[in-house]
């Protein structure tokens, strides 16, 4: 089978591999039908993620038809259409009892990491009970592909963690697919201002159709006084990280209205300063998370009855053969406008 896999720093190429066989009772084989890249993709190919070991097929997000499962899965049989999770769980270890799947024991972030992921005709999936979720006939399989992390990760790590409310005020500090992808689920909750701040004219644009109520172009503004501006010299009632550098982590401590929540949902590879001389006082909390995808059957819901409409995060179409040209028109997004990348296989 057709497979993207990593060769190690700042290299990748699409190579025949051997099709996945069953290891486990709970594994299931899934025909890969669409797959998309994501930042993280990016990552490895630059070395910052350790775990990940040349020769790994990159991918973890995607939808297929299951080929065959072990004897141990219940769930599902060859045929059924799914949803594939980027976190894979068990089920039953203490992190999935608490709903922690991110840290899941034998799981958590696996597909495309530790073992072969979803840029492929063909992945095994763990856990396939578990890690697997059901499409409905009729969905559209392509929104659903934003389903596997981003939509969970904006939802679960933005806008829970930082506990938006009706009428509240909330700053995005990021307009990627992440940022994008926490302003569309902020909405679920009505908040009465939601600014969304980067510094790409066109990402600011396409917030301002998803609903951001104000956008800062923080290379030109003063993001913290446009804050100020719009909540009456408050700050924001939630802010939300989605960028993951030290700047963007400081300037949320800048955003942050007394009570309220900083809520960091960009991977960091570097330390970033906490000033806690001017926050001790200002009663606010500050969470960190891991995208558990506890949420996606709530999201898969809110895509059937027409609340949430994901695809409007795609950008580009390409097929399997050319996904090193799917990589390219991601890696260059300020360039070629691309939010998510689909990849029909
Ligand atoms: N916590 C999790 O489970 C989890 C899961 C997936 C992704 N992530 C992380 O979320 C973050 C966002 O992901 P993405 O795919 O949207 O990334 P992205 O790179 O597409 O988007 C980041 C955005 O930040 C903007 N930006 C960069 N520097 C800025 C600055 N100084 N001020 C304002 N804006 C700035 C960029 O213009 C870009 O639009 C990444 O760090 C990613 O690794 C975390
Ligand atoms: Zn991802
Ligand atoms: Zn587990």
């Amino acid at each position: 089978m057709k497979a993207l896999v990593y060769h190690g720093p700042g290299s990748k190429s699409l190579d025949e591999r051997p099709m996945p066989v069953l290891r486990d009772g709970g594994d299931a084989i899934v025909r890969v039908t669409r797959t998309t890249i994501c930042g993280t993709d990016l990552h490895i190919l630059k070395g910052d993620v350790p775990t990940c070991a040349p020769g790994r097929i990159l991918g973890h997000e995607g939808v297929g038809i299951v080929e065959a499962v072990g004897a141990g899965v219940t769930t599902f049989k060859p045929g059924d259409h799914v949803l594939i999770s980027c976190i894979t769980s068990c089920g039953r270890c203490a992190f999935c009892r608490k709903g922690m799947y991110s840290h899941c024991t034998s799981g958590g972030w696996i597909l495309g990491n530790t073992i072969d992921g979803t840029q492929a005709e063909y992945v095994r999936v763990p856990h396939a009970d578990t890690s697997l979720y059901p499409i409905p006939a009729g969905a559209d399989e392509e929104a659903l592909v934003m389903l596997s992390d981003i939509l969970p990760t904006g939802f679960e790590c933005g806008v829970l963690n930082g506990r938006v409310q009706p009428g509240s005020s909330v700053a995005i500090v990021g307009a990627g697919p992440i940022g994008l992808a926490a302003l569309l689920t902020a909405r679920f909750y009505t908040p009465a201002k939601i600014v969304v701040i980067d510094l790409d004219a066109h990402r600011l644009a396409t917030a301002k159709r998803f609903g951001a109520t104000h956008v800062v172009d923080s290379g030109h503004e003063d993001a913290a006084a446009a804050v100020r501006a719009v909540t009456g010299g408050l700050g924001a009632d939630t802010v939300i990280e989605a960028v993951g550098v030290p700047a963007t982590f400081e300037l949320c401590q800048e955003l942050v209205a007394p009570g309220g929540v900083i809520a960091n949902i960009g991977v960091h590879g570097c330390k970033a300063d906490l000033h806690l001389e001017t926050l001790w006082s200002r009663n606010i909390a500050i969470t960190t998370r891991l995208v558990d995808t506890a949420t996606t059957p709530m999201l898969m819901e809110t895509v059937s009855a027409g609340t949430l409409a994901p695809e409007r995060l795609i950008t580009h179409h390409f097929q399997l053969a050319d996904i090193l040209d799917a990589y390219d028109t991601f890696g260059r997004a300020a360039e070629t406008q691309a939010l998510k990348v689909l990849i029909a296989t």
